[in-house]
Order: C-alpha cells, then structure tokens, then sequence
C-alpha cells in the first residue's frame, strides 16, 4: 500500500488493533500521529516508527483532546488526510437489569461518542481541504448478538450508522467515511475487559489467540495486522470511490452455520434411503 505521504491521526494507538495500523501506515510512507492515554507503550510505538509519526495523550472521552490531536497533525505534518476511530474498551459487562446509566454512559462515551468526536473534528478540516478518509472501528458485536455486552453492542452498532450517515452528508466534500468491523482479534481488550493488569495482562493475549484459533471458520486467530490492512485500504487513493461501507475482517465468523463436515456421507446415505426397493 503507497499512502504518499498522506497525514494520519489513529486513537487508541499504543496497543492491538491501533498499533499494528500505525505500524502499517507508517510502513506505507504516511506520517502518523499517533494517540493513546497509555503513554508509555504509546510513546513506545511512535519512537519504533521513526520521525514520521509521533505521539499525543489523547483521551477519546474529552472533545478538547480531538481538537488538539488536529491540532497538533495539522501544525506538525500541514494537514489531515486519516483520521482512525479506534480506541476502545469493553465497557459495562453484566446483565442488562444490572447496569447503571453511569456505566451505559461511560461505554458510549469511549465508543460511539468517540467516533462522533473523531468524524466533527477531522471533517472540519478536511472539508477545507476537499479530501480525506474518516475510518471507525466497529465490532462483530454491533452486527449481532452474543459477541460482546448490550452497551458495547449497541456502541458499535451506532458507530455504523453515524458511519453511513456522516459519509452522505460528506461525499460531496471529498470526505469519505467508511468502517472495519473485526472479528475476533488477539489484543489486550479482552484481558483488560477481564479485569488484568500488567504482565498478567500482557501474558493474556497468547491465551486470547489459542481461544480464538477455533472460533471461527477460518482456523487461526485474527491479528492487529489483518484489521490494520482493511484500514490502509480505506485510507489509500485505491478506495477513492468508497463510502459509507463496512469492511468485515472476522474469518468467516458472521458467515452462519456451515455445512457438517461430513456433509457428503450424510447426503450420500439419506439419498440411499429415498431410493425405491
Ligand atoms: N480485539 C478484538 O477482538 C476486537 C473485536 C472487535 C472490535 N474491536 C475494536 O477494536 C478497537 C481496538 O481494540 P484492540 O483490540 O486493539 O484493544 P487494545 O486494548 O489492544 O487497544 C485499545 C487501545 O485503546 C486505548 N484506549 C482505551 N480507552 C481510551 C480512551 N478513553 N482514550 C484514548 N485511548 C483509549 C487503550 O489504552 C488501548 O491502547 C476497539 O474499538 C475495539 O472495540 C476489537
């Protein structure tokens, strides 16, 4: 993938799916801020990319943080061509009787209202511009159930209709907005979700990937790098003409249930049984 230079701002890009992006976008000869409120593994990420990218606290919560993390790609690199919706969290995870407003709130806050943040303030400047790529990170879980809580869920299904939404209204801009929707992806999220800190919570993503080796029909774990490639796509000149779409990246996951694997032998035998005497 050749980005030329493109100028991207990605959140939640110290850990997992986020730093595999700025790793890739970086490869791909863009410059990259990238933003995370871990500092220390996010001040990590940026060193290893060189002196294109660099790296701003920046909690998704706060719409001042958006403003400066423009801000900051727009003073230091001269503009905005990417901005990556991705931070995240599980959130709230419980029975629905069971959770507060506080906690709903506090999910939507770090999901959905994040994505609305990143899609206002990257939108004001690129408009200006007449281009650019807005790219939100959904979920498996906002396209059905059982894959995550209600308020992570509903989040992450939010974030794809304020996808389609936002890319009609900025199409004619020359914004494009599109989303990524993985499946099960070998990151800390899980561990964290669970309560882990620390090397525990390190250690928890090589237990994470052998649980997913068999969780969906392709029979291997997804990696950062597999969702990062989806975004790159999105954010290339190779995806000028698409907005308002949603790539899912989750090996076969959402396919529904498949044939049985001995599915011949059963044809071949209930088709011994109808034949006449
Ligand atoms: N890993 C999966 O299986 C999976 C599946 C579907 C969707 N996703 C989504 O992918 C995105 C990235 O998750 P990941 O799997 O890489 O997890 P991760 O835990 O490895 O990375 C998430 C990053 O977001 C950061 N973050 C959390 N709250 C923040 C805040 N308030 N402000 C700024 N940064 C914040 C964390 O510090 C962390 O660096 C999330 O939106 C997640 O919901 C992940």
């Amino acid at each position: 993938m050749e980005l030329n230079g493109k100028v991207a701002v990605v959140t939640g890009g110290a850990s997992g799916i986020g730093a595999a992006t700025c790793a890739l976008l970086a490869r791909s000869r863009a410059r990259v801020v990238v933003t995370d409120v871990d500092d220390a593994r996010g001040e990590a990420v940026a060193a290893e990319l060189g002196e294109n990218a660099l790296y701003l606290h920046a909690d998704v919560t706060r719409e001042q943080d958006f403003a400066a993390a423009i801000r900051t790609a727009t003073e230091r690199f001269g503009r905005l061509d990417a901005m990556v919706n991705n931070a995240g969290r599980v959130g709230a995870w419980t029975y629905l009787e069971d959770i507060t407003l506080e906690e709903w709130d506090a999910t939507f806050a770090v999901l959905a209202r994040s994505a609305f943040l990143g899609t206002k303030h990257a939108a004001r400047v690129m408009r200006e511009q007449g281009s650019g790529a807005i790219v939100n990170i959904s979920s498996v879980a906002g396209l059905r159930t059982g894959f995550g809580p209600h308020p992570y869920g509903a989040s992450k299904a939010a974030i794809l209709q304020m996808t389609r939404s936002a890319a009609r209204e900025l199409a004619p801009l020359g914004v494009r907005v599109n989303a990524v929707t993985p499946g099960g992806i070998a990151t800390r999220i899980q561990g964290h979700g669970a309560g882990l800190e620390g090397e525990a919570l390190d250690a928890s993503i090589d237990n994470v990937r052998q649980g997913l080796r068999t969780f969906q029909p392709i029979p291997r774990a997804g990696e950062g790098a597999d969702i990062a490639g989806a975004i790159a796509y999105l954010v290339s000149d190779a995806a000028s003409f698409v907005t308002g779409q949603n790539i899912v990246v989750d090996g076969g996951l959402t396919l529904g249930k498949g044939w049985p694997s001995n599915y011949r032998a059963e044809a071949d035998a209930t088709a011994q049984s109808r034949r006449p005497d």
